[in-house]
């Protein structure tokens, strides 16, 4: 369903991603992962047309989403949705209305003036923010929120969009990480349950692992891994961080596993054994 091909960003002689080439067949979920710079955040610019790729092809269900503008091009930015490190919502506006953004790229201009949503709108994004435990909090302003309450207004305000694919950008990097794991259990919950596709950028391992179907590794630009969390090891880790002998996991380790996890947490079915 979604093809990338031989996809390359230049900025100027620095190639940011470099010939990136991935197949995915059905709505998975993708755990990119790789050190500073390695082109992670580049290609999910890439991928909703933030940012537009030097050469190489982006194809959605047979489109070619490279080719896309005007209309067409918003259209796919709206079934992607993205989610970044630092939220990015309206401080000072309430949860609610922070969700309704989500409606924005279908609303007019002057009902957006007036901040005037339709009722059902209103409800589906109270049904939403239920839905991710924070519905209590909808009338509060989303700065009075704790760092993952507030991703998770971000997550209901993507899903008010109904994407199909959900792009995460360092989406944990910001929080403590009791907070990282409800996040990450949010994103998994969705990709289980509505069959949507989510590839987030990763800090660490151990998340990608925990909670991935499938990780891509990174390098300097390059794809140097593709493959479950199984066949991850230690030494092909070692190899995507670029690191020397002193490597080590715990380097790269949001800790998270040694916390007690939330109720009713199901670990992901394809996570490596001993985190069952
Ligand atoms: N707008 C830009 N102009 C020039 N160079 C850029 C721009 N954006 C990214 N780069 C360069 O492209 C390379 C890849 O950057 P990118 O932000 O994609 O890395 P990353 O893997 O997301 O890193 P991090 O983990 O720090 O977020 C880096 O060398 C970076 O300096
Ligand atoms: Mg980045």
């Amino acid at each position: 369903m979604l093809n990338i091909e031989n996809l390359t960003k230049a900025f100027g002689p620095n190639v940011a991603v470099d010939a990136a080439n991935i197949t995915v067949d059905k709505p998975a979920m993708i755990g990119i992962i790789g050190r500073s710079g390695a082109g992670k955040s580049t290609l999910l610019r890439m991928l909703n047309r933030l940012s537009d790729a030097t050469s190489g092809r982006i194809a959605f269900e047979g489109s070619d989403v490279t080719a896309l503008q005007g209309a067409a091009k918003r259209r796919w930015q709206s079934e992607c949705a993205m989610i970044f490190q630092q939220f990015n919502l309206v401080p000072r506006l309430d949860v609610v209305s922070n969700v309704l953004h989500g409606t924005l790229n279908r609303r007019n201009a002057l009902a957006t003036m007036f901040n005037l949503y339709p009722n059902a709108d209103i409800h589906r994004a109270i049904d939403i923010l239920d839905r991710l435990g924070i519905a209590e909090h909808a009338a509060k302003r989303a700065e009075a929120l704790s760092g993952g309450q507030q991703q998770r207004v971000a997550i209901a305000r993507a899903l008010m969009q109904d994407p199909k694919i959900i792009l995460a950008d360092e989406p944990i990097a910001s929080l403590d990480p009791m907070n990282a794991q409800v996040v990450m259990q949010s994103l998994r919950q969705i990709h289980e349950e509505d069959g949507r596709m989510v590839i987030a950028n990763l800090h660490t391992l151990d998340t990608a692992r925990r909670y991935c179907d499938r990780v891509i590794g990174m390098r300097d630009g390059r794809i140097v891994f593709d493959g479950t969390p199984a066949q991850l090891t230690t030494g092909v880790a070692r190899d995507i961080y670029g690191a020397d002998a002193s490597f080590s996991e715990a380097a790269t380790s949001t800790e998270i596993e040694t916390l007690d996890r939330p109720e009713g947490f199901k670990p992901a079915a394809a996570a490596s054994p001993e985190l069952a």
